[in-house]
């Protein structure tokens, strides 16, 4: 009989350094209360120059193996869920599993954005109840500070480097069961948020690099116009799908890109403001990585115990956006 998939561990990083909206303030046209009003973030985390999207991804990676009970050696997949990866290519999922030591071990990356981690508990959920493979590393990881455009204040000033990670194997019998995920895409709406540069389209040379196109481009209203009817819709299906209430809920992750976003999903099901795991106020929008690291991070501090019912839902570039429920 196929055994159900769960998350067996958590685990987070991000980069030391602190830039404050009032650092900000210092460098650019814009100001703490603009940014804190319009999207409730207060500070972010910056990478070093030298530290890749691989050292953050290794780095959560090896504290959700640890919080798993398990050793490197365990694992038998890794998907790095990063639209910011070392390289165009290879994937980065090669760099991590040589920094665990665990060489041989198949590993790919995957691109839906910021919604790259439903997308990929999706992988790895079909992979473990298939059989396929049994413990599955699986990390957000994103720096987006090194491809926006220092000198565009309406994107720079809402992004922030982080890496989040679960395991996925089968379940235990002591929580973690994935209940459901579901996603969707829609191609029409790749224009409102992409990096054109670097790919085949937009190949990097003078031409290109002149006209900025190397920088993520986002059309901010038409994203959030988006967010707000996705995400909601598609935490309804993955609700469905779990067979639950929406008040059978205990909390629910959404990804952090903008606090008015979660507020108005909030507001739509009636959710209190307790039951919202919100962490954007520190680490910005990290895309694939800002779900995987408000769940290591609740778990960390004690709110998400065992048994409780989270409910999580993200809108990003493609358009891709998904849900899930788990049982933690
Ligand atoms: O993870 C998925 C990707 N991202 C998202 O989900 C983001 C979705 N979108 C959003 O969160 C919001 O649309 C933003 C936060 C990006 C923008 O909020 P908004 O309320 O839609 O603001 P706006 O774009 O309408 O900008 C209003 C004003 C403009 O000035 P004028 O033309 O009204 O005089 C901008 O020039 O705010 C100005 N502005 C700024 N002012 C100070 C834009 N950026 C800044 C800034 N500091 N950093």
């Amino acid at each position: 009989m196929l055994k159900k998939a769960a998350i067996l561990g958590t685990g987070y990083y991000v980069p030391e350094k602190v830039l404050t909206n009032f650092d900000l303030e210092k460098i650019m046209d814009t100001n703490d209360e603009w940014i804190t009003t319009r999207s409730g973030i207060k500070e972010r985390h910056l990478s070093e120059k030298d530290q890749p999207t691989s050292d953050l991804a290794f780095r959560a990676g090896e504290k959700a193996i640890v919080s798993a009970g398990l050793k490197n050696a365990d694992i038998d997949f890794v998907i790095i869920c990063t639209v910011t990866g070392d390289y165009t290519w290879p994937a980065t999922g090669n760099v991590v599993v040589e920094r665990l030591g665990i060489n041989g071990v198949p590993s790919m990356d995957l691109s839906a954005a910021c919604s790259g981690f439903i997308y990929g508990l999706t992988v790895a959920r079909a992979f473990v109840e298939t059989g396929l493979y049994k413990n599955i590393l699986l990390i957000g990881a994103e720096e987006f500070t090194k491809i926006v455009d220092w000198t565009d204040r309406s994107t720079c000033v809402l992004f922030g480097d982080g890496a989040g990670a679960v395991v996925i194997g089968q379940s235990r019998g002591d929580g973690g069961e994935i209940l459901s995920t579901y996603l969707a895409s829609d191609g029409s709406k790749v224009k409102y948020l992409l990096q054109p540069g670097g790919g085949v389209v937009h190949p990097i040379n003078q031409e290109t690099i002149d006209k900025k196109l190397q920088f993520a481009q986002m059309n901010g209203k038409e994203v959030f116009k988006n967010a707000v009817t996705k995400m909601p819709e598609a935490l309804e299906k993955a609700i469905k799908l779990a067979g639950i209430n929406i008040d059978d809920l205990d909390y629910f992750i959404f990804h952090q890109a903008n606090k008015r976003i979660i507020d108005a999903i909030a507001e739509r099901f009636k959710v209190p403001e307790e039951k919202l795991i919100v962490n954007i106020q520190r680490y910005a929008n990290t895309s694939a990585a800002t779900i995987p690291i408000a769940l290591a991070e609740a778990v960390e501090q004690g709110k998400i115990k065992k048994g409780h019912l989270i409910g999580f839902s993200a809108l990003g570039a493609g358009f891709t956006w998904g849900g899930a429920v788990v049982r933690m």
